[in-house]
């Protein structure tokens, strides 16, 4: 294991391909997918990209809020987490993303779910 997992992801270009697939999960997922009805799916992908880019040591682009401040008031629950690790987990292994990697992209998900759940 070599590298930040930035680098390991396939770098920015990878990095993209993941975020656009998992966006793209969660507008058809019919766990979650009304969630997203009203959002613009090309910029979330966008976004999502520059979280991802940012919170695995590539360039810092993320300048959206914090975690709580963007789900706050959205009350979202436990099911609904783990549908988005769900399609998190699909991405990647729709993307031949390696197994330990996988592991730490889980993780980081997993650790802010206290921010993301019930706020
Ligand atoms: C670890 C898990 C999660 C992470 C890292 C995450 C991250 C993000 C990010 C980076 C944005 C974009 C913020 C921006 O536009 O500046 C966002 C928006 C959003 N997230 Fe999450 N999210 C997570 C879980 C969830 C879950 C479980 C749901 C509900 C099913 C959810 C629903 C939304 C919605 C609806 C928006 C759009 C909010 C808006 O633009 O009004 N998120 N999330």
């Amino acid at each position: 294991m070599t590298g930040t997992l930035y680098e390991r992801l396939g770098s920015s270009d990878g990095i993209q391909r993941i975020a656009g697939d998992l966006i793209d999960r969660h507008f058809e997922n019919p766990q979650i997918g009304r969630r997203f009805a009203d959002c613009d799916r090309e910029s979330l992908k966008e976004v999502a990209a520059k979280f991802f880019i940012s919170g695995t040591g590539g360039p810092n682009l993320y300048e959206g809020k914090d975690m709580v401040s963007v789900h706050r008031g959205l009350n979202i629950n436990n099911d609904e987490f783990m549908a988005v690790l769900d399609d998190a987990m699909s991405a990647m292994e729709a993307n031949k993303v390696g197994q330990r990697e996988k592991e730490e992209v889980l993780y980081i998900f997993f650790s802010m779910k206290g921010q993301v759940v019930g706020q």
